[in-house]
Formats: structure tokens, C-alpha cells, sequence
């Protein structure tokens, strides 16, 4: 199946970043290069590094180059931003684009195993070259560890429940291999007609598990502010609670005043070294309407001093 990804906050997002002609960008999130297309409209005779941990965006990316000399393509995950942007930028650099989760091929195309749409083989990989896969992480995971993370990353209130499923299933049948296959265990214990696809919550939670995805967004964004330049912007798009938490969680921590002796005649002069841009915006109802993917989309920008 060929799909396309449609754009996310695409306006929003780009204004945001408030791109200066001859500046230094970072798109951290290519995916197929939506939002990086709109800075280079935007860009004169700048650089923009387009950075992504998906072998399958980094070939996009990497056409993209081929027609573009102001574009470099680096292949990576969050943990390597800092040392990508560091080789890429001999100052800091003028804005930096977050725009998680994860794109339209990756979900719609079977053999991503993202999808409990379709069957296909359980991987749910961002980058499929390397480390465990979701089908080898659920055939050695204990209940315990599974049920932890069926509760923390989505919610699911059946958690314990659908991990002894699993177990049982992989004991008494054979290991699981298919989406299809994980499908039909979850739906066994979630009988109950819910408003949303009985699996998306255990879904979501292996996704979020496989790809370490909160830890990578956590450790990222302190390094991402360190590398801007003084009024450069870093904008971050969210798709769920656990991610907004950790940029609003992020942001009120550097906001927050350093605890000072209350014995000091006078109160350090200590000034936070960002500051927030506008409130956090989320897509219109029009957008929404033509591309549902975006209706938990929130943006948050914020900018060094
Ligand atoms: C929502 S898509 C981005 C779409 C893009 N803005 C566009 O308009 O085409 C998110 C992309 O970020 C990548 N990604 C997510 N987490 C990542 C991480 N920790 N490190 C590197 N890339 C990541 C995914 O592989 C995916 O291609």
C-alpha cells in the first residue's frame, strides 16, 4: 500500500520558527519532509539539516538533497541531535523543529507492523535496521514487565489481563509473529464494545516501548535548547498526553526560578534562559476535518534568551 503523509500544523510550525533568510534550521523529525520543504521556501541562502532514525524518510531526504545543495541529510536518532547538529554548524544553530511520533507510511504500510488495521509482521520498528523488534520483545517479556507497559504507555486498563494473555498464548500455541495474531489475543480479553479499536491502547504502548520514545524526547530537549543561538526557536508538535507532559513538564522546570538562601540580603539575579512563544496551539477544526491524524496535535514553541 503507497501512502502519503499529510503535513501536521504545517503553517503553524514553520511561522513559528520565525526562519531568517541566510539562518541555520533543523528539521529532527523529516518523515517525508513536509515541514522541511516549507522552511526551504522560506530560507535564502541558509542551511537546513534534515535528520530522521526511519532508512526508508532518510532515502526522501536524501533526494531532497540531491535537488537542493542548502539541505544535509544525517540518519539518526534524537540521542545523536547534538553531536549531528555539532558537525553540521560551527555556531549554534537558528531553530530546531520537533514533530513527533510517527508518519503515515510507517503506520499504513503493512509491513511496518504498526498497524492492527492490517496484518503484517510485528516489528513497530522507527528504524527497522536494528534492535528489537515488537514481536521479539513480546515473546521474552514477562507478564509483569509487559502489563507495566501496557499500563504507563496506554493507559490500558486491562493491562495485566492482556500480558497473561500473551504469555499463555505463546507457551500453549507459538510465538507471536503477526499484528493480526497480537489483534486477536487483545480482543479476546477487551470484549467490551469500546469507542476506540480494541487494541489501539496496547498498540500505542509497544510503539512507545519499542522505539524508547519518551526517554528520547526527555533527553533531547535540554540539548536541543543548549544548541540554539540567542532567539533561536524550538517548536515541538505532540500527539499525546506522555509527550506534551514531558515538553510542558520541560519547559516549567527551565522557567522555574533557581532556589535561592532566603537569608541573602538581596535575591540573585537569575533570569530563565528561555522563554514561551505565544500559548500552545492546536490544529483549526478544518484541518482536522481533511486530515483526522491531526486532531490531538498541539504545538509548544519556545525561545532562547
Ligand atoms: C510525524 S513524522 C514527521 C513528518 C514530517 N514533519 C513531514 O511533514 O513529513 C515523525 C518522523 O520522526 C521520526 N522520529 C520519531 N522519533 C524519532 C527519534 N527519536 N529520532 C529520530 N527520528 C525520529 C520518525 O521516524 C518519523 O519519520
Amino acid at each position: 500500500m503507497k501512502s502519503e503523509h499529510v503535513t501536521v500544523l504545517l503553517d503553524e510550525a514553520v511561522d513559528a520558527l520565525n526562519i531568517k533568510a541566510g539562518g541555520n534550521y533543523v528539521d529532527a523529525t523529516f518523515g517525508r519532509g513536509g515541514h522541511s520543504r516549507r522552511i526551504l521556501q522560506k530560507l535564502e541562502n541558509g542551511k537546513l539539516l534534515v535528520v530522521d532514525r526511519d532508512p526508508e524518510a532518510i532515502l526522501v531526504a536524501k533526494q531532497l538533497s540531491q535537488e537542493d545543495e542548502r539541505v544535509v541529510v544525517e540518519y539518526g536518532a534524537f540521542e545523536m541531535l547534538g553531536a549531528l547538529i555539532d558537525k553540521n554548524f560551527e555556531t549554534g544553530v537558528d531553530g530546531i523543529l520537533f514533530d513527533l511520533g510517527i508518519s503515515s507510511p510507517q503506520i499504513d504500510v503493512a509491513t511496518r507492523g504498526f498497524s492492527f488495521m492490517q496484518d503484517g509482521p510485528l516489528d513497530m520498528r522507527m528504524d527497522n535496521s536494528q534492535g528489537e523488534s515488537a514481536a521479539d520483545w513480546l515473546n521474552h517479556a514477562d507478564w509483569k514487565e509487559m502489563s507495566k507497559v501496557f499500563w504507563r504507555y496506554g493507559e490500558e486498563k486491562n493491562a495485566t489481563a492482556i500480558a497473561k494473555e500473551i504469555v499463555l498464548y505463546r507457551e500453549n500455541e507459538k510465538p507471536i509473529e503477526n499484528t493480526a495474531e497480537l489483534v486477536s489475543i487483545v480482543v479476546q480479553v477487551n470484549k467490551k464494545q469500546q469507542n476506540k479499536h480494541p487494541a489501539t491502547r496496547v498498540f500505542q504502548a509497544i510503539r512507545i516501548h519499542i522505539n524508547r520514545e519518551l526517554e528520547q524526547i526527555k533527553n533531547v530537549l535540554p540539548e536541543a535548547v543548549e544548541k540554539l543561538c540567542s532567539g533561536g526557536r524550538l517548536v515541538v508538535i505532540s500527539f499525546h498526553s506522555l509527550e506534551d507532559r514531558i515538553v510542558k513538564n520541560f519547559i516549567k522546570e527551565k522557567m522555574k526560578p533557581v532556589a535561592f538562601d532566603k537569608r541573602l540580603p538581596i535575591a540573585p539575579d537569575w533570569k530563565s534562559d528561555i522563554k514561551t512563544i505565544g500559548k500552545p496551539v492546536k490544529p483549526s477544526e478544518n484541518e482536522v476535518k481533511n486530515n483526522p491524524r491531526a486532531r490531538s496535535s498541539i504545538m509548544r514553541v519556545i525561545e532562547k534568551v
